[in-house]
């Protein structure tokens, strides 16, 4: 299988790097202010059972989780250790060798490796130099006799580029004339900057959706590893359901019960959450106004991760590597998000907004620019 680049990176420093400006969820919390959130007692989680759970998801965690659509029920959803096992099912399942899938660039690279490990694959573009707008005419000549599947992701990760909804109904539209899968990562949605954006779910609105969606982002809960596929195609979640078999089984069952808990409670999350990423995206907004000369920082429509362009001298991979190793600021620069389906912007960058902490991460990012500005600016 192909490399994970960014997965890779992530090895070498998300742990390592003092300041992790760059991380793709919304600000963690402990078992222990979860319950507090909660009104539950700290032994709430004394009396659990630590034997095998149901393969689709224990009972009351589909259900919490189908309460989450507007048509969904709990037969209607499947759930996975986190999203990334539901995408690997997912293209598993959806494409055989002898089929085509069209996904969208720029990606989170498990969206397009996947689908080339197995057939032909078409990427199209959301244009770097259009506010990363999508073209549905590209979608439209990309279509084959054989092509199975459309992948897309918005908000997106890393642009953070939500497609208008009628452009995302005109989308569903030709999926249906064409009878193909709508594969829609939407693991940022509901964390809109601008929450007017917000689309529809593709499993509420169209046959063949598949919606993807997880604890880790929105509710900034990824140490939980529960994701899920919610879909109106009962017969694509039983097979979805065999292949997780040779999966992990089922998921954690601590980790399903503190997803059922904080679903009870996900107003208040979610609330907690937008507000920190409003905040900071503010900050953020601030910060690169003061280096007109370094950065086009584009302010994004949902998710809690930018894709602004670095403007200064010498390359984006370099500026991102110095930037690491001497003032411990991680930024994910555009290598990572190399496509090998297209050209991809060789001068972007990707920071995050959703944590707590990003007063020190832009206090020593600030000290390096304020050090290196003779050395960067053009
Ligand atoms: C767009 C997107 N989809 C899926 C995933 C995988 O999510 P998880 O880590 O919860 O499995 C990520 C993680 O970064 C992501 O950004």
């Amino acid at each position: 299988m192909r490399n994970f680049v960014l997965e890779t990176y992530f090895s070498k420093w998300e742990f390592s790097a003092r300041h992790h400006m760059t991380a793709s969820d919304a600000q963690s919390m402990s078992v222990g202010d979860l319950l507090d959130l909660a009104d539950l007692p700290a032994d709430a989680l004394n009396g659990l059972h630590l034997g095998y759970t149901e393969t689709w998801g224990a009972p009351d965690l589909q259900q919490a989780i189908a309460g989450t659509y507007d048509k969904m029920k709990p037969e209607n959803v499947l759930c996975f250790a986190g999203a990334e096992e539901g995408v690997y099912a997912a293209m598993r399942v959806l494409l055989d060798q002898e089929d085509h899938a069209i996904v969208v660039v720029p990606n989170y690279q498990a969206a397009e490796t996947l689908p080339l490990d197995i057939c032909a694959v078409t990427g199209v573009p959301l244009d770097a130099e259009n506010n990363w707008a999508l073209d549905l005419d590209d979608i439209h000549a990309a279509i084959r006799p054989n092509t199975k599947l459309v992948s897309v992701c918005f908000p997106n990760n890393p642009t953070g580029k939500i497609i208008p909804a009628s452009d995302y109904a005109e989308l569903i539209e030709i999926c249906r004339k064409h009878g193909l899968y709508l594969f829609s990562d939407e693991v940022y949605r509901l964390v809109e900057l601008d929450e007017t954006k917000r689309i529809v779910q593709a499993a509420d609105a169209y046959e063949k959706g598949l919606s993807l969606n997880v604890m880790s982002k929105a509710y900034g809960l990824p140490g939980l590893r529960i994701g899920w596929i919610a879909t109106q195609d009962t017969d694509v979640l039983q097979q979805l359901e065999r292949y997780k078999h040779y999966l992990s089984i089922c998921n954690s069952a601590p980790s399903e019960r503190l997803a059922v808990i904080a679903l009870s409670v996900r107003d208040k999350i979610l609330a907690k959450n937008r507000a920190l990423m409003q905040a900071n995206v503010k900050k953020l907004d601030g910060f690169f106004a003061d280096y007109p000369d370094l950065f086009d920082w584009v302010h994004p429509d949902g998710s809690c991760i930018a894709y602004p362009k670095y403007t200064g001298r010498g390359s984006v991979e370099a500026f991102c590597e110095v930037l690491v190793e001497e003032e411990g600021v991680l930024l994910l620069p555009a290598s990572i998000y190399r496509s090998e389906l297209m050209e991809t912007p060789p001068d972007r960058f990707r920071i995050g907004f959703g944590r707590a902490n990003i007063d020190e991460g832009l206090t020593a990012f600030r000290a390096f620019l304020d050090r290196k500005n003779n050395e960067l600016t053009p």
